[in-house]
């Protein structure tokens, strides 16, 4: 099939390549020239496990030119949908894209569908996409189709979850719509559900909801630990031998960071105020989440005294696989460290480029040089961590590294 993919960011790119393996012809549309002229080089743009070798392999065509797209058979939307000021979804990059989609398709006389794969707020696609869709001329069901089909993508772990999905929503304004798109699946071996537009917007988002809500809980469930001198990883442990409750995503720490799950969960909350009603459990595992990033700090002034203290923070990455910094817990972390009067210094794998463009100020150093600090604050659970020499330090762990416990003083955010 021939398909256009309008945002080249994490998910554009990995559903590019990754259709493009599958057999189809793929051209990915992005407004960034330095974007555009990496892919069409076949470098990653993105640090992504697995994407340099897809793009080695098969031919993906980028432009910023919108033209590309009279000829395709599926047309994806993947830009970003960032957060807002008060929380909500900023759909400024999907309404823009549509706009640009309408106007290009004018002349189109075979058929085809767009698909919505952003993450988008329940009703995005009905009330704000196709209406600008239509402005074309042409009326959706009949000269076109639209799907909304949600990501489940993992960063670090993108290439692999595009190729073996847990499950793959489409979400479909009729019949023909999704059946196309589902004929772009079909190599794919993943159980399929089909449902309206708005409930699969819903159900990306009560995913990820649900996720942040397992680290709350864990994380709440592990302040209590604390409390108590019970080692909260030894709870979860035997918490998961009931399949209803399972063993994933309750690792406690110091919480939920990236791209995806603090901005949906924020959106949500705004969307469900929208329409009268107020979500208790929603709110608390965000109020809850903001908290716990600054556990390490308050664990850390029982032991030093921040002000001219050199401080080491050992990764700056949202998680372990990714060079990404997103709603890292790191950023709350070096805020109040150098507003307290620290002196930071940071380590980081991937990620130390990106953390300085939003600090600059930070010395950016060595694994060593880290461990040298006053104290050491471990952030990302990167493995070149496990086997570091924590012996004689402080160390506060925001991440449960075992061997951390060597250190002279020790401190575990929730055991
Ligand atoms: C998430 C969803 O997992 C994915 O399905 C969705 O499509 C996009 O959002 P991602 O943002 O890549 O993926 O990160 P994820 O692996 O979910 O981790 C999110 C955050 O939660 C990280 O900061 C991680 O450190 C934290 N986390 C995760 C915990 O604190 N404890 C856990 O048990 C699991």
């Amino acid at each position: 099939m021939l398909i256009s993919i309008v945002g080249s960011g994490y998910v554009g790119l990995v559903a590019g390549a990754c259709f493009a393996k599958l057999g189809n012809k793929v051209t990915l549309i992005d407004i960034d020239s330095e974007t555009i002229e990496a892919i069409n080089k076949g470098i990653p743009p993105i640090y992504e496990e697995g994407i340099s070798e897809i793009l080695s392999q098969v031919h993906l065509e980028a432009t910023s030119d919108y033209r590309q797209i009279v000829n395709s058979d599926i047309i994806f939307l993947c830009v970003g949908t960032p957060v807002n000021e008060d929380g909500s979804m900023s759909l400024e990059h999907i309404t823009k894209a549509t706009e640009q989609i309408a106007t290009e398709v004018e002349g189109k006389r075979e058929y085809y569908v767009v698909v919505v794969k952003s993450t988008v707020v329940p009703g995005t696609t009905e009330e704000l996409v196709i209406p600008i869709l239509e402005r074309s001329g042409q009326k959706a069901g009949r000269d076109f189709g639209v799907c909304m089909a949600p990501e489940f993508l993992r960063e670090g772990k993108a290439v692999y979850d595009f190729m073996n999905p847990m499950r793959v929503i489409i979400g479909e304004l009729d019949k023909r719509s999704g059946d196309t798109l589902l004929d772009l699946h079909r190599n794919l071996d993943a159980p399929v559900m089909r449902t309206s537009l708005r409930t699969a917007e819903m159900i990306k988002v009560a995913s990820n909801a649900f996720l942040a809500m397992k680290i709350s809980y864990i994380n709440e469930i592990g302040n209590i630990c604390k409390q108590l001198g019970i080692d909260t990883y030894e709870v979860a442990r035997g918490m998961a031998f009931d399949d209803r409750i399972g063993s994933q995503f309750l690792d406690a720490g110091i919480g939920f960071g990236g791209s995806c799950l603090p901005k949906d969960l924020k959106a949500l909350i705004v969307k469900a105020k929208q329409v009268g009603y107020r979500p208790g459990i929603l709110e608390e595992i965000l109020r809850l989440n903001e908290k716990q990033a600054l556990e390490p700090v308050q664990l850390l002034k029982k032991h030093v005294s921040i002000h001219g203290a050199s401080v080491g923070l050992l990764g700056l990455a949202f998680k372990p696989g990714t060079d990404d910094v997103r709603d890292s817990r790191a950023i709350e972390i070096a805020r109040v460290l150098l507003q307290e009067g620290a002196k930071v210094k940071a380590y980081d794998p991937l990620a130390m480029a990106n953390f300085k463009k939003l600090f600059p100020q930070i010395d950016y150093v060595t694994i060593e040089e880290v461990l040298d600090c006053d104290a050491v604050l471990i952030i990302t659970e990167w493995d070149e961590f496990k086997d570091l020499d924590y012996r004689g330090k402080v160390v506060i762990d925001g991440r449960r590294i075992p061997k951390a416990r060597e250190a002279r003083i020790y401190e575990g955010v929730c055991w």
